[in-house]
């Protein structure tokens, strides 16, 4: 049985990812879709009838200002709310402000998939003489980081790390004590948070443990009420060679499984606006597949919008 209920949302769409362009800690604006897309997160999380204790969000204008845009929406405007350079988008370094369609033209579809998604390699350093160095590294709101602490590139694997110790230190101990919690904040900082909830999860399904097979399902909750669609988006093996092929695991999902591998992370492109609710247990694991609280088209093209931003034109 869930105890605890967490709710997150990548910002509504920002100024820059209309123009597709790297943005990373550049503090660009929501666009008039992504104030939309926040009014949309705003209504489906009414219509599911969700209240809040907590609030924490990024640094950021465009997640804090999509949080805001909820909390208008669903009358809770009261609720405390904590910001966090920790929470903020992954640093994209020296890719900052590049168009991506025109970097993967660049330097090949490939390699910016690497930069995007893997793991834990991190998109190339942001020197001094980069333009938006000064506007970035500068600014007066992160005067409070400790040597060391001012990223100029971050792959996934640092975001996590400088995340968890707020997640670890501030957010999980109010979800254990039964604080309803939302967080709004960015595509990687939540990949990393989603990451740290799906490999918090036992090895406690045989089939997922035998065939070394990884199932990302989404559940769908339609907007009205709750019906739900099961969405397998992806299933990627775990282990080269030990797979025993597909067509098992499918279904809704029961909250088991081995975890989000290095592989699986890089499939997951998180859409903007869509709120995404997961039930976890006491221990704050999963108790089954993150659900997205929108219809299945819309969450499905979203994710395949976020993916494809990174192909050449
Ligand atoms: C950015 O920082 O450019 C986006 O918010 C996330 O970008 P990504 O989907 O390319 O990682």
């Amino acid at each position: 049985m869930p105890t605890h209920r967490l709710v997150i949302v990548r910002h509504g769409e920002s100024t820059w990812n209309q123009e597709n362009r790297f943005c990373g800690w550049f503090d660009a604006e929501l666009s008039d879709k992504g104030r939309e897309e926040a009014q949309n997160g705003a209504q489906a999380i009414k219509e599911a009838g969700m209240e809040f204790d907590i609030c924490y969000t990024s640094v950021l204008k465009r997640a804090i200002r999509t949080l805001w845009t909820i909390l208008d929406g669903v009358d809770q405007m009261w609720v405390p709310v904590v910001r966090t350079w920790r929470l903020n988008e992954r640093h994209y370094g020296g890719l900052t402000g590049l168009n991506k369609a025109e970097t993967a033209a660049k330097h090949g579809e490939e390699q910016v998939k690497i930069w995007r998604r893997s793991f834990d390699i991190p998109p190339p350093p942001m020197d001094e003489n980069h333009p938006y160095y000064t506007v970035i590294s500068k600014e007066r709101r992160y005067a409070g980081l400790k040597p060391g602490e001012m990223p100029t590139c971050e792959s996934l694997k640092d975001t996590i790390a400088r995340a968890l110790p707020f997640w670890n230190e501030q957010i999980a101990p109010q979800i254990k004590a039964g604080k309803r919690v939302l967080i709004a904040a960015h595509g990687n900082s939540l990949r990393g948070i989603v990451k740290h909830l799906e490999d918090s999860k036992e090895a406690t399904n045989k089939e997922a443990t035998c065939t070394q097979q990884e199932y990302l399902k989404f559940s769908v909750m339609a907007c009205s009420g709750y019906e739900r669609a099961s969405l397998e988006v992806k299933s990627v093996k775990k282990s080269p060679g030990t797979g025993t092929g597909t067509g098992t695991g499918t279904g809704t999902g029961t909250g088991t499984g081995t975890g989000m591998s290095n592989e699986a992370i890089m499939e997951l492109n998180l859409p903007t606006g869509i709120p995404i609710v997961y039930e976890l247990d006491e221990q704050l694991k999963p108790t089954k597949p993150m659900q997205f609280l929108g219809d299945e088209e819309t969450v499905r093209k979203a994710m395949e919008a976020v993916a494809a931003q990174g192909k050449a034109k």
